[in-house]
């Protein structure tokens, strides 16, 4: 048993996210904890509303709200949605947490002390009409590589180009419109990320490890020369730079950039955690408190991965304190919809809340973990989503546990049958199935997700294939004896199966369980063949249920016709 610390990247606080973002890091970052878990591992799983910068205050603006009521609100709503999706979470916190505030101060002192930060005086854009500055996305304007006339001041959402406010052509307001601007000078803080090249280095090349699709982006940031960045803002809402008396001159009305202050977030969540809980956070998260024992694994977006392969490090070594870094990042793709992108400023593809509300969270789930987009993009499709949940979910794994629930309500007076000895049926299924559990194990353990959902829809093929050989219902005529106990051996299937597939489809799971008279998921197995002699003969079994049901043409049709497909 070991300890593992899980941070899923945290969702800005602008509204209920995407299916893409969800497949992204949260679900995944599920899975494994989950796995994890039921594995018998110390699993702490951490993640946060990310409450800062320019999207939450225009999100607010939008919502006619004050910020700070704005982000209450919606992290309560983020963390529903969440919940309704089966998120083990063991902590939801917020960025803008007192327990950030305080961290986000420490580190900033810490680098500082350490000559790390420098204050720079560069040109921003000034708002006359506004009355103050317009940073990152408070700017709207004309793309200067592709023309692009809606680009915002960090980036341009054609080109994909990282900007500067300065840059934009034609700049203009994002809050009144106004193209009343004038570029004036403003000090900012810069942590000095260019004397760091060669310590982040030394710490990638450790990595051996990583999927390539990370330290590829890693390098090559340190290859082009890391620049000095600015982490802070003309801002009002934020982590303030100058506080608890310790003042900074000229620094009165800024706050922290939010890219500065976000990943700081996983150990403030973490010591909310501890403060709600009686936990001790500085046991996960300082390697002189026992953190040095943690397995610390991180889920991310490939465009996060800068921000968590350099940007987050530097803060973490700068400060020259002996903090827990990312020993894992699993790194992800994206979730086209129909081959295009999702969208959230473009209410493009399906947002999660519309989602739960169409299927139960597990339908979700295994389609997208099923396709997660682990080596490259991977495409939603409603077609294929259709496709999907029937083969697998109702198909195979439904219609196994079905046949068998019905036969022993309608035969066995719905008792569990007595076991029998096992034939070579039973023999070979056993192994088929321990061969598979192997793989999938080690795929769950690498978090190579595809292969394990692949494993694991082969393991219950191997469920319909024994009932194909046993025939039970052709048997139970001349042989009722025999019958059952290939029935009591398929109900002790299903019971295994709840507990292989619970990472990935909990609820699902849990009713499996319930259905051969089990409470709660079952332990994970050490192997499959001892695990076939856990349940009761003769107890009751609750009338059966339909696990998973169809999705129909018609409704095809019809989210298409609300949710846009090919076409659109
Ligand atoms: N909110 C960011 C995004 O959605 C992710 C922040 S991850 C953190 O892209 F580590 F910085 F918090
Ligand atoms: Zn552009």
């Amino acid at each position: 048993m070991a300890r593992h610390l899980i941070t899923s990247a945290l969702p800005y606080i602008n509204g209920v996210k995407h299916l893409g973002n969800l497949v992204g890091s949260i679900l995944p970052a599920d899975v494994y904890a989950r796995f994890m878990r039921a594995r018998g591992h110390d699993v702490l799983y951490i993640c946060a509303t990310d409450e800062h910068g320019t999207p939450a205050e225009l999100a607010a603006a939008a919502d006619n709200k004050d910020v700070d009521i704005y982000c209450r609100e919606m992290h309560d709503v983020q963390e529903n949605v969440y919940r309704g999706f089966d998120i083990s979470f063991d902590w939801f916190g917020r960025s803008h947490s007192q327990q950030n505030h305080d961290l986000t101060q420490h580190l900033y002192k810490k680098l500082d002390e350490n000559g790390l930060i420098e204050e720079v005086e560069s040109l921003q854009v000034y708002s006359i009409d506004d009355g103050r500055f317009l940073p990152d996305r408070y700017v709207e304007g004309t793309c200067p590589h592709c023309g692009y006339e809606r680009a915002r001041g960090d980036q341009c959402e054609s080109c994909t180009k990282v900007l500067d406010p300065t840059d934009l052509v034609n700049p203009r307001s994002a809050l009144s419109g106004s193209t009343n601007i004038e570029i004036r000078p403003s000090k900012h803080l810069y942590l000095r990320q260019s004397k760091m090249v060669d310590e982040l280095r030394k710490w990638i090349d450790t990595k051996t490890d990583w999927p390539h699709l990370v330290t590829s982006i890693a390098r090559k940031w340190l290859d082009e020369g890391l620049k000095d960045r600015s982490i802070t803002r003309d801002l009002k809402w934020g982590i303030p730079v100058a506080y608890k008396g310790v003042p900074r001159p000229g620094f009165e009305d800024k706050v922290f950039y939010v890219w500065f202050d976000a990943p700081i977030e996983y150990i403030g969540a973490t010591a909310e955690w501890a403060e709600a809980t009686g936990g001790d956070w500085e046991s996960w998260w300082r390697e002189d408190k026992g953190a040095d024992t943690v397995r610390y694994t991180e889920f991310m977006g490939k465009d996060n991965i800068p921000f968590h392969t350099v940007g987050f490090p530097a803060t973490l070594l700068g400060s020259k304190e002996p903090w827990k870094k990312a020993d894992y990042i699993k790194g992800f793709n994206w979730l086209n919809y129909y081959g295009g992108k999702f969208s959230t400023s473009g209410k493009r593809g399906i947002f999660m809340d519309k989602a739960i509300a169409l299927l139960p969270a597990d339908y979700w789930r295994w389609y997208l973990m099923a396709n997660a987009p682990e080596s490259q993009d991977s495409s939603f499709s409603w077609e294929h989503f259709q496709s999907i949940v029937n083969k697998d979910l109702c198909d195979v794994l439904g219609n196994f546990a079905n046949r068998i629930l019905k036969f022993t309500a309608a035969r066995f007076d719905g008792k569990i049958p007595a076991a029998g000895e096992y034939g070579p049926v039973e023999t070979e299924t056993l192994a088929a199935i321990e061969e598979k559990f192997r793989t999938y194990t080690d795929c769950m353990e690498q978090m190579e997700f595809r292969k394990a959902a692949a494993e694991l829809r082969a393991i219950w093929m191997i469920g319909n294939e024994y009932l194909q050989r046993a025939e039970p219902w052709a048997i139970f005529k001349q042989d009722p004896e025999k019958a059952g106990a290939s029935i009591r051996f398929s109900l002790e299937l299903i019971r295994l199966f709840a507990a292989l597939s619970a990472p990935l489809i909990p609820d699902a799971a849990r009713r499996m369980a319930e259905s051969v008279a089990c409470t709660g998921i079952p332990a994970w197995p050490s192997n499959v063949k001892d695990n076939m002699s856990a349940l009761e003969t003769g107890a009751p079994l609750p009338a059966p249920e339909i696990l998973f049901k169809k999705i129909e043409d018609e409704q095809i049709t019809e989210w298409i016709d609300t949710f846009g497909g090919a076409e659109s």
